[in-house]
């Protein structure tokens, strides 16, 4: 299959491992740290309406419950705000940075988003092509097509700024974007139930997402600077088969995030093995429950924070059940499994657990996990495989973060890896990483939505957890780590609102 060597090559050398992490500078360079925020010059910008009045974040999860708003300037404004916008300033000794309602790994916001959508009034008389600038919560206008697009639905590609994560992260970075960008998925798949509108991934190739929003033309970039295409998305409730426009030349150049880059080759071997048709996975049968009554969605949204410190009580485990749960709503991520570090959970022993979400896995994965596993059903595809205190385990196979050993549980996200490089070749492993974010960001949001906190953890020792795992081979990997917990509030931080 195409390019699977390069993705197994780049795969290992990017585990970390207890006497050698993937590399990196080690330090952070901040004369080149990466501005965080794209702007294109010479384009006119399109401010974005700030409505606040979003449905209870439960009905969300409620088929049907929700009107299907029309699309227009407050609708789309909203989708942005709640998916991609600013959440939070921070400030503490001096420093002031932003939050997004999509999380991402050190912050570094690779993820760029463009909207191709049909006339809409307050934005343009014509069909357009713009790219969300979310410090301004406005849209830079790049083009005005001739072509009519058809009402009722828009198509968002999303790309990544390679060197924004690469500046901090090194060789790993292009993990760490692939994850984002399913964060930022996440993200627009739930705002877009505010909406009543329907989000769905579509199958194209990489080249037509970069052709779209014009980002294969290279003279708008900086060299080490330029974005990568991630995938396409079409939302609403019309036109699934609409004809997407031919975009000519743009005219505007991106700005200049940083003015000297450290080069990291392997990072353009993998980008470039992981072009061609985006996967389409085979959706779980299940859906999830529904939550039970719960604040407002924009509320729950831009609370949601990843807690840099946890406070080592423990969860209920309707509390624990529901998180799982949730997991459903990512029914696309559906070849992913939770192997579980349960420290804190009122009802269930401590101890290491497999939380199998596509039932019909539950054998190949006692085939290939060590053998004295107890695989004791505990109900909605929770296994208990042994008893015991992980909580040491824990924080060692996550770089050592205590807040890995504080949450209530902890857990890696592993992936029917060898299977999906099969079936589609490299560009089967970047899906993994979008389906993995995407699990991600629906749990920050539930874990907040029930008064609880979590953090994503793309820092793990990727051989350590497979070895405890007892996997020999590459049949099964983990790609991204996760705690969920009650947060410790860091006082000094002010907070501010997102605009
Ligand atoms: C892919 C990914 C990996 C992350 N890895 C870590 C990690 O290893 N340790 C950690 O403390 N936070 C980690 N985070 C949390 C980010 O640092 C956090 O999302 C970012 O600072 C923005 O803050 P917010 O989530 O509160 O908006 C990760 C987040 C993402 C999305």
């Amino acid at each position: 299959m195409k390019n699977t060597p390069t993705a197994l090559m780049y795969h290992d050398r990017t585990k970390h491992r207890p006497a050698r992490y993937a590399a990196s500078l080690g330090y952070m360079d901040w004369e080149t740290q990466p501005n965080p925020f794209r702007r294109y010059e010479n384009t006119p910008l399109i401010s974005l309406t700030h409505s606040e009045i979003t449905p209870p974040y439960h009905l969300l999860f409620e088929p049907e419950a929700l009107p299907c708003a029309p699309l227009c300037l407050e609708s789309l404004s909203q989708l942005l705000r709640y998916s991609l916008g600013l959440a939070a300033w921070k400030s503490q000794g001096g420093s002031r940075w932003a939050l997004r309602c999509n999380a991402s790994s050190g912050n570094l916001q690779p993820t760029e988003c463009y909207v191709i959508a049909p006339a809409i009034e307050g934005i343009s008389s014509k069909s357009t092509l713009t790219h969300y600038a979310p410090r301004e919560h406005a849209l830079e206008l790049l083009h005005t097509y001739d072509d009519v697009l058809p009402d009722g639905s828009f198509t968002i590609a999303l790309s990544s700024i390679l060197w924004r994560e690469a500046w901090k992260y090194g060789e790993r970075s292009w993990r760490y974007c692939q994850l984002d960008a399913g964060h930022a998925y996440g993200a627009i798949k739930t705002a877009s139930s505010i909406l009543g509108w329907e989000c769905e991934i579509l199958s194209v190739e990489t080249e037509e997402i970069a052709r779209l929003c014009g980002l294969d033309q290279n003279e708008r970039f900086d060299d080490s600077e330029h974005e990568s295409p991630d995938m396409l998305l079409r939302i609403g409730i019309a036109n699934k088969n609409s004809t997407l426009p031919q975009t000519p030349r743009l005219a505007s150049s991106a700005n200049l995030l940083s003015h000297a880059h450290h080069d990291w080759p392997v990072l353009e071997v993998i980008d470039h093995a992981t072009h061609g048709l985006y996967p389409i996975t085979t959706p779980l049968k299940t859906s999830r429950k529904s939550p039970p009554p719960s604040k407002s969605a924009g509320e729950i949204i831009l609370k949601r924070r990843s807690a840099q410190a946890m406070d080592g009580s423990s969860i209920t485990e309707a509390q624990f059940r529901q998180i799982l749960d949730s997991s459903n709503f990512c029914a696309e991520a559906s070849d992913v499994h939770f192997m579980m570090f349960v420290h804190r959970v009122e009802g269930l022993e401590r101890g290491l657990y497999a939380f199998v979400r596509r039932t019909e896995d539950v054998d190949i994965l006692k085939n290939e996990m060590d053998e004295s596993f107890l695989w004791e059903a505990c109900n909605d595809g929770l296994y208990l495989l042994r008893t015991g205190d992980y909580r040491g385990v824990s924080q060692m196979i996550s770089c050592n973060q205590e807040i890995a050993k504080e949450g209530a549980f902890s857990f890696g996200m592993l992936t029917s890896f060898s299977c999906a490089l099969e079936s589609h070749g490299a560009i089967g492993y970047k899906n993994f990483y979008h389906q993995c974010g995407a699990l991600g960001q629906m749990l920050y949001l539930e874990a907040t939505s029930l008064g609880l906190s979590a953090t994503g953890i793309g820092c793990f020792l990727d051989d350590e957890f497979h070895a405890l795992l007892g996997l020999k081979n590459q049949r099964f990997q983990s790609l991204y780590h996760f705690t969920i917990g009650r947060a410790i509030v860091d006082m000094r931080i002010t907070t501010e609102s997102g605009y």
